[in-house]
């Protein structure tokens, strides 16, 4: 067993600076919004009719139509597809995609809500929807251990409770690094019962594509840093798009952003500069105290809510900004900042912030000195030049099976390897205890968390949810050639 050596991911993006310059348009914003829904009671018999209350309007996504007149139900068509789409430039890419759309549409709902979601596969190649973050049944998780993939042509539904407000999406568990890079991924929202309203509420998508000069998605390479790292684009976006048009603000005003990280190979470092923010939401769903933080290291399939305010002065600028690592002259890592999406402040005078609060449930409460009680060893081999990744020295599909009773339990996560994997469970939160030898200072409900090179994690699962899950390293990569296990949480009588 040779040990495997590597940096985090270094690539040779092209940097463009990913704003257009073009002021007053807000970006391919197809904002759209349920309003205050009537409850579906039957006056007639009786029934009250209860008006619930209004859900923001979501900036740069499409809502999915909910084909359901019962309030509490949110019923969709989703179709996976081969269809084109504009990375950058005016020369389109095939891809693959839901609904057409990359990243595609989202799926929103309230807390408590039942979801039935109608799919339809028209890839040439089986596929299923996982649905990242979400508590529900393994049976509708898309994990292929509990039901087959949908073959082409076929369709499946998935229905289930969204059982937690927040930041959720979904993506193909099949062919992973291929599906996924190909374009399919979505968002859901699960709004809070009485959802906070905003000046503005966006998602910004982060991702990366590896496009060839003539904008077709460029081979599948299975060895080498691609294997090593997860893919690396070449084209870092923003909501499916190279550039996006500068988005005109006014002083004073405060949105809620939610930060999602597609992409197969690349943790996303971002900052803001000329506005402020604070760290209101993590993948568990609203942090209310929230915290702030100069920096956002968004590992891949991790999400952040922020609480932004604008308040820059009138006239000046505001910037998202993605710090890439790339190799200089010199072979040296580097930081390059691209900003991905310019905000331009209004001449007009500032208007006062408005008072705005995210709420949730209180976090459970976690011992930070707990001491672990299983150990997850994050590992990997150079197999006569095939790369495997292993945890616990199983490699998936070879993989470990145990057992935990439902209940919380302290998990150390030790990667045994100098490259960064983000850890993922299915079906359940934890909270990160301790990074190294530090007690971190990273609060909420988590479902995804980074492992640096050769660092130790220790987590304190929340176990609530019965059934088989999966856990594996977000890069797919990785998960696709070991990286990969099975915990089944036992309920009562199991
Ligand atoms: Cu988003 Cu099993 O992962
Ligand atoms: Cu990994």
């Amino acid at each position: 067993m040779r040990a495997l050596i590597g940096l985090g991911l270094v690539t040779s993006l092209v940097v463009t600076v990913g704003c257009s310059g073009e002021s007053g348009a807000s970006a391919s914003a197809a904002s759209s919004s349920s309003g205050g829904t009537a409850h579906s009671g039957d006056p007639d018999a009786g029934e009250p009719v209860v008006e619930l209350p209004a859900l923001p309007a979501l900036q740069h996504t499409t809502v999915l139509p909910d084909l359901n007149e019962d309030a509490a139900i949110v019923e969709v068509a989703l179709t996976a597809e081969q269809t084109s789409h504009t990375y950058r430039g005016s020369a389109p890419t095939q891809v693959w995609a839901y609904n057409g759309m990359v990243p595609g549409p989202t799926i929103q709902a309230r807390v408590g809500d039942r979801v039935i979601v109608h799919f339809v596969n028209n890839l040439p190649e089986a596929t299923t929807v996982h649905w990242h973050g979400l508590r529900i049944t393994p049976e509708m998780d898309g994990d292929v251990h509990h039901v087959p993939a949908v073959e082409p042509g076929a369709m499946f539904t998935y229905d289930f409770i969204v059982p937690d407000a927040g930041s959720f999406w979904f993506h193909p568990h099949y062919n992973t690094p291929e599906q996924i890079e190909r374009g399919l991924m979505g968002t859901l929202l699960v709004h809070e019962a009485t959802p906070p309203i905003f000046d503005a509420e966006r998602i910004l998508f982060t991702d990366d594509v590896k496009l060839t000069s003539g904008n077709t998605i460029a081979p599948f390479l299975t060895s080498g840093p691609d294997r090593m790292h997860g893919r690396g684009g070449n084209v870092l976006l923003l909501n499916g798009r190279e550039t996006n048009d500068a988005i005109t603000v006014q002083a004073g005003t405060r949105e809620r952003w939610r930060l999602f990280n597609g992409a197969n190979g690349r943790t996303m470092e971002l900052s803001i500069t000329g506005a402020s923010f604070k760290i209101v939401g993590t993948d568990g769903g609203p942090l209310p105290s929230g915290y702030t933080a100069s920096r956002i290291t968004l590992a891949i399939g991790q999400r952040f809510d922020l609480d932004v305010t604008f308040d820059g002065a009138p006239g000046s600028a505001a910037q998202l900004t993605s710090h890439i690592l790339m190799l200089d002259a010199n072979e040296d890592v580097v930081e390059v900042p691209v900003i991905i999406q310019e905000f331009v402040y209004d001449t007009a005078g500032a208007r006062p912030v408005i008072d705005v609060t995210v709420s949730g449930p209180d976090l459970p409460a976690v011992d930070y000195s707990a001491v672990a009680q299983k150990t997850l060893a994050l590992n990997g081999i150079n197999d006569n030049g095939t790369v495997r990744f292993s945890i616990n020295e199983y490699i998936s599909p070879n993989e470990e099976h145990w057992q935990v009773p439902m209940g919380d339990m302290t998990v150390e996560i030790v990667n045994q390897l100098p490259m960064e994997h983000p850890f993922h469970i299915h079906g359940q939160f934890f909270q990160v205890l301790r990074r190294g030898t530090s007690v971190a200072d990273e609060p909420g409900l988590k479902d995804t968390v980074l492992v640096g090179g050769m660092q130790r994690v220790v987590v304190t699962i929340h176990f609530n949810n019965p059934g088989s899950w999966m856990y594996h390293c977000h890069i797919p990569e990785h998960s696709e050639v070991g990286m990969m296990g099975h915990v089944h949480v036992m309920a009562d009588g199991d």
